[in-house]
């Protein structure tokens, strides 16, 4: 994506030789995210409350990442609203499968892959 490219350029010219705090937002990275939350799905399928609490925390710390990246980047309200709203179904995967709510953690996970679609109908380039 040319534009984060850019905003890391830019970062690393402010900042030195120092890393940038947050991480990029590239494909690598979603990829990733991408399949924690495919298997987060068969996992809720299958009841399998280990697995689904990891991957829940997982995708939390994820998308506290890409909220990190749009606070940074600035004028992407949606997107920063659509991460911290991630992140808070994330959470509420965790609680309810913890008290072993499976059907309500299911209905959080589609909601989840909803906002996967907004954000990248808004963000994503191709
Ligand atoms: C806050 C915005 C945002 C959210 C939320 C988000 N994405 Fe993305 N996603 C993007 C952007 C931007 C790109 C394009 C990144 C690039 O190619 O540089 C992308 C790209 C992708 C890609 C394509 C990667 C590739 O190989 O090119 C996949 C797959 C993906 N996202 C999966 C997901 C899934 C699954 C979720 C939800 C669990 C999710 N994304 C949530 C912004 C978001």
């Amino acid at each position: 994506m040319r534009r984060s490219i850019a905003f890391t350029a830019t970062l690393l010219v402010l900042a030195g030789s120092a890393w940038p705090a947050e991480t990029e937002i590239d494909s690598d990275f979603m990829q990733a995210v991408e399949d924690v939350n495919n298997s987060l799905s068969s996992d809720i399928a299958e009841r399998n409350a280990k697995a689904i609490v990891a991957e829940a925390k997982d995708l939390l710390s994820r998308f506290e990442q890409i909220q990190l990246y749009y606070e940074h980047k600035g004028e992407a309200d949606d997107a920063v609203k659509l991460s911290r709203k991630s992140r808070d179904l994330a959470a509420e995967i965790v609680t309810l499968v913890s008290a072993k709510d499976f059907d309500t953690a299911a209905q959080k996970a589609t909601d989840l892959s909803r906002a996967c679609k907004t954000c990248h109908n808004f963000y994503k380039k191709s």
